[in-house]
């Protein structure tokens, strides 16, 4: 509890990131991969070897944007870095270990943004627009689609008129797609699905975490061991699906 209580007091970041509790979501990630590493590593390695297997597809290699950069565990940074000449990576917050690790770095630039548009500036304008216009050859969504309505800023649903927040989260989704797909020629999205809660062999709990937005079937789908017991309860465990799509088309 100490050292979460120090990160969040140490890590600079912008005042609507820490408003929104994106910088309280990281530390609390941070601690839940500190407990579950063990439980985690076989989704990290499928995250790896398919975000490797995308940037390697594509005809170019000179720019890629990582969405979601975040603790830089699912991210396979050293490798990306090796292998485009730039690499931009967004989230809300970079964390001071990732500062750190990235310090030798010159080819790789960090962008804290809200990746929505929908808590910072309240705008529904497009990605690419946000970004300068600015193309990319490889843009990587990195377990990010279903987080990003859980911050939308509840006074933006007003005045956006949403008849619900479900309503709002499915065109955060969608948008979402559309918008990596305008920003890079290469395409490679990364996100869990619906997440299962399960006692022994019994289903308990399931719940579908892209808010009925139906998508094209994923290039791969894996399990992700995200809260084995204790993590959240004594009596039962919690795993997500995971999707990853290479150059998914429209949601
Ligand atoms: C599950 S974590 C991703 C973990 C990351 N891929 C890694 O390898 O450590 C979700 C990330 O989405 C970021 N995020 C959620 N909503 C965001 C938003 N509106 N703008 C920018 N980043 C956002 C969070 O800060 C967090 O780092």
């Amino acid at each position: 509890m100490l050292v979460e209580a120090v990160e969040f007091m140490l890590t600079p970041g912008p005042r609507w990131a820490r408003d929104a509790g994106l910088l309280y979501q990281m530390v609390a990630f941070r601690a839940r991969f500190r407990r579950n590493r063990v439980a985690w590593q076989d989704h990290i390695d499928r995250c790896h070897e398919f975000i490797m297997k995308a940037a390697t597809s594509g005809p170019s290699n000179n720019r890629a944007i990582v969405f979601g950069s975040g603790l830089l565990i699912e991210v396979p940074i050293d490798y990306l870095a090796r292998t485009f000449k730039e690499v931009v990576l967004v989230d809300a917050v970079h964390g001071l270990p990732e500062r750190w690790r990235l310090r030798h770095y010159s080819n790789i630039k960090r962008i804290e943004a809200d990746i929505t548009g929908l808590i910072e500036k309240t705008t529904t304008e497009p990605l690419n627009a946000r970004f300068g216009g600015q193309q990319f050859d490889l843009a990587i969504s990195a377990n990010i689609l279903s987080q990003l309505p859980l911050f939308a800023n509840k006074s933006t649903i007003k005045s956006m008129e949403y008849q619900s927040d479900s309503e709002l989260a499915r065109a955060i989704i969608s948008s979402h797609i559309a918008g990596i797909r305008s920003i890079a020629s290469t395409t490679c999205l990364i996100t869990d699905i619906e997440r299962i809660s399960v006692d022994g062999l019994n289903q308990i709990d399931r719940s579908d975490l892209l808010h009925g937005v139906t998508l094209p079937p994923p290039t791969e789908i894996w399990r992700w061991d995200l809260a084995p017991r204790p993590e959240l309860s004594n009596d039962y465990d919690v795993y997500s699906r995971v999707g990853a799509w290479l150059n998914i088309g429209d949601a």
